[in-house]
């Protein structure tokens, strides 16, 4: 079989000289360090990392696997981590540099930071009642009040739940119901492209009927009018105001939950897939220093929104806990124009860059002499997260972005992993174009073959599996113990043992890099956002002409991923208005999952292809939404007429 070949870009040598891994070897020893003593390499990176407030007497209990105990005995706080410990060295550096849309700037010292959380804390514990285990659930901007929100919650031992922004008032209230919250933390609204946009309303909406919530504490940002339900409704510029700026941090167990967050998987329900103190702690920190490569005097800035994982390991959570300078941003990349984020770059002296490869494009898209109006000098590593690259834009992003000088680290990861798995080390790892490279050390990160087992060769395809638990692994699916078990180690076993496997397939080159393909179930990315397509077809259920739906994935100029959806209707004597129907179904799916699940096509189909026993064939409406011809054999469907009559329709 023959093995790709794509261009080879060696590391940076000027930058490789500082870098904290600084070549292959380096990296490998790390690596066989980790395969050889697996509980001593971890034990030390825990120990040398983490301030504990009691020690840890033993690295990982992994009797009860999948279920798995780490750092068991070790007590700490993780807002201590992030915070409290630098105050000594850094109280005067710039934790957080906050750009609005409208370009207003706010920078918050680490000092600040810690009087800002203390007081944030002190007004949940005290004002609202909020105790260790309560969920909080945060629905906000990307304002620096939903950072001082997520460590308030650690703080006190609360777990918060950040809701998307771009989620409606149904799927915020399914995460609602799901997390039982007690609380909801959110904002009147913010500002997009210089106007006012409103979250309270969607709030009120979410909480209407019966609801867990007790208190909802409104930030005040666009200054927009907002209605108050008296007694359940607060605000925070006020409350704030009377709070002590010293608050004891919890003593957390190393696996008290920290958080959930909520994602898509192959049913109609979100995950919430929860992660614990240390073991998550560690990893977000370990893998900003070797993959951002942040050094004291750095300015980081990734453009990920708070609502997703990417937000909380690589804006708030990693860089704080390394003591790192992180910019959050307001806005949209291409506002005022295309220009936005290079303007940024100069202007703050943006270090390292991370972002999505759907940016990426619209950013070369709309803007692709962009970057040459602006003095990008400063930058030694990009980011790429969320899905895969394509080379088009990888090349844009060295070349234009980069100057052809700084590391493009295309970071594999997910919800579940807590941090990177798979990614290039800046300072070592030759890149290659829209390629992940290797496993991070620590990381035993495998492309196995699904029905064996066994490690595929060179130019084969297989499952991307992990086949030794990590410290930020997922600890499990909010009240689901079984779904946690059956959704990521059910599918694949090596030497016979389940596996964790991420839902994604993979490739090995001859050199034994990592290419991510995609995912091999029912999820989907549209603009890096995970979309379960059983989670928009139960939307589009809810229409009342609708009788049948099967949604897929189809390739997409900008976002990667576009949602197709094949519709049987209910009435069959025809269709008055298709716009009007295809408005009709999108509103439904506005309304009950928000703007990010609107559908790109819709196809109004005379039935959809099943086999005898009423499965639908995907694999079918996948290659037609692509334009592909049908290689599969048909004549053993309910209806092989059907094919042909959607093949035709989707031609038009
Ligand atoms: C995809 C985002 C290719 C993958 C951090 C994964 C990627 C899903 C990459 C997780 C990458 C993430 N190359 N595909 N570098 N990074 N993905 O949970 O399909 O929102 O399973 O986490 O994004 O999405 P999630």
């Amino acid at each position: 079989m023959s093995v790709e070949t794509k261009p080879v870009f060696k590391p940076n040598r000027e930058f490789s000289k500082n870098a904290r891994i600084k070549n292959m070897c380096e990296y490998q020893d790390l690596q066989d360090w980790a395969t050889e003593d697996y509980e001593g390499y971890w034990g030390h990176f825990a120990k040398e990392k983490l301030t504990w407030m009691k020690p840890f007497t033993n690295v990982m209990d992994n009797q009860n696997f999948p279920f798995v105990n780490w750092f068991e005995g070790g007590k700490l706080n993780v807002a201590v981590q992030c915070i409290d410990r630098h105050l000594e060295s850094r109280k005067n550096k710039a934790a957080i540099i906050f750009e609005g849309d409208r370009g207003d700037k706010k920078i918050i010292t680490y000092l600040e930071l810690y009087y800002n959380v203390n007081q944030f804390a002190n007004l949940l514990k005290n004002d609202f009642g909020v105790k260790k285990g309560d969920r909080v659930v945060i629905y906000m901007p990307m304002i620096p009040e939903a950072a001082y929100a997520m460590l308030a919650c650690a703080r006190i031992g609360a777990i918060h739940s950040v809701v998307f922004g771009g989620f409606s008032a149904e799927a915020l209230k399914d995460r609602i119901e799901d997390a039982e919250a007690k609380v909801v933390i959110t904002a009147d609204g913010a500002f997009r492209k210089d106007k006012p946009y409103m979250l309270k309303p969607v709030v009120d909406e979410a909480l209407k009927g019966n609801t867990p919530v007790q208190k909802v504490l409104v930030v005040e940002r666009n200054g927009e009018d907002v209605t108050w339900v008296a007694g359940r409704d607060y605000s925070y510029n006020e409350l704030i105001k009377n709070q002590k700026v010293t608050c004891e941090a919890e003593e957390m167990d190393a696996e008290d939950p920290l958080f959930l967050l909520y994602t898509s998987g192959s049913t109609g329900k979100p995950k919430g897939v929860q992660h614990n103190s240390a073991g998550y702690i560690l990893w977000a920190q370990m893998t900003m220093e070797w993959v951002f490569d942040v050094k004291e005097n750095d300015t980081y800035w990734c453009t990920a929104d708070v609502g997703w994982i990417t937000g909380h390991t690589y804006i708030v959570y990693g860089p704080l806990a390394m003591g790192a300078t992180t910019v959050m941003f307001e806005g949209v990349p291409t506002y005022p124009d295309a220009g936005r984020p290079w303007k940024m770059v100069e202007e703050y002296k943006i270090n390292q860059f991370y972002t999505a490869p759907t940016a990426i494009r619209v950013l070369h898209k709309t803007g692709e002499n962009e970057p040459a109006k602006y003095d990008l000098s400063s930058l030694k590593v990009l980011g790429t997260v969320g899905e895969p690259i394509d080379p088009p834009a990888w090349k844009w992003y060295y070349e234009a972005v980069g100057g052809s000088k700084c590391a493009i680290v295309d970071t594999y990861w997910q919800t579940e992993t807590g941090g990177h798995i798979v990614s290039p080390l800046p300072g070592a790892t030759p890149i290659k174009p829209a390629c992940a490279t290797l496993p991070l050390p620590g990381i035993m990160g495998e492309i196995l073959d699904p029905e064996t087992g066994r490690k595929v060769g060179a130019g084969e395809s297989g499952y991307m599996c992990v086949t030794r638990p990590w410290p930020s692994m997922i600890r499990g699916v909010w009240g689901d113990k079984d779904r946690f078990v059956k959704s990521y180690f059910g599918d694949v076993k090596k030497d016979g043992k389940p596996v964790y496997f991420t839902g994604d397939g993979a490739n090995y080159d001859a050199d034994g890099y990592i290419t991510i393909t995609g995912r091999t179930d029912d999820v989907i990315n549209v603009s890096g956002h995970r979309m379960g397509t059983a989670e928009v077809e139960a939307a589009i259920k809810k229409h009342p002409n609708v009788a049948e739906v099967a949604v897929v994935g189809k390739p997409h100029e900008i976002k990667g991923e576009g949602i197709f959806a094949y519709v049987v209707l209910k009435a069959d004597d025809g269709i008055a208005d298709e716009l009007e129907e295809m408005k009709a179904i999108n509103k439904v799916i506005q309304k009950e999952i928000g703007n990010i699940a609107l559908c790109d096509d819709i196809l109004f189909a005379p039935g959809l292809p099943k086999t005898r026993s009423g499965k639908i064939m995907r694999r079918i409406l996948r290659a037609i939404a692509k334009g592909e011809a049908i290689t599969q054999d048909i004549s053993t469907l309910e209806d092989p007429s059907v094919v042909a009559k959607i093949e035709a329709m989707a031609k038009k």
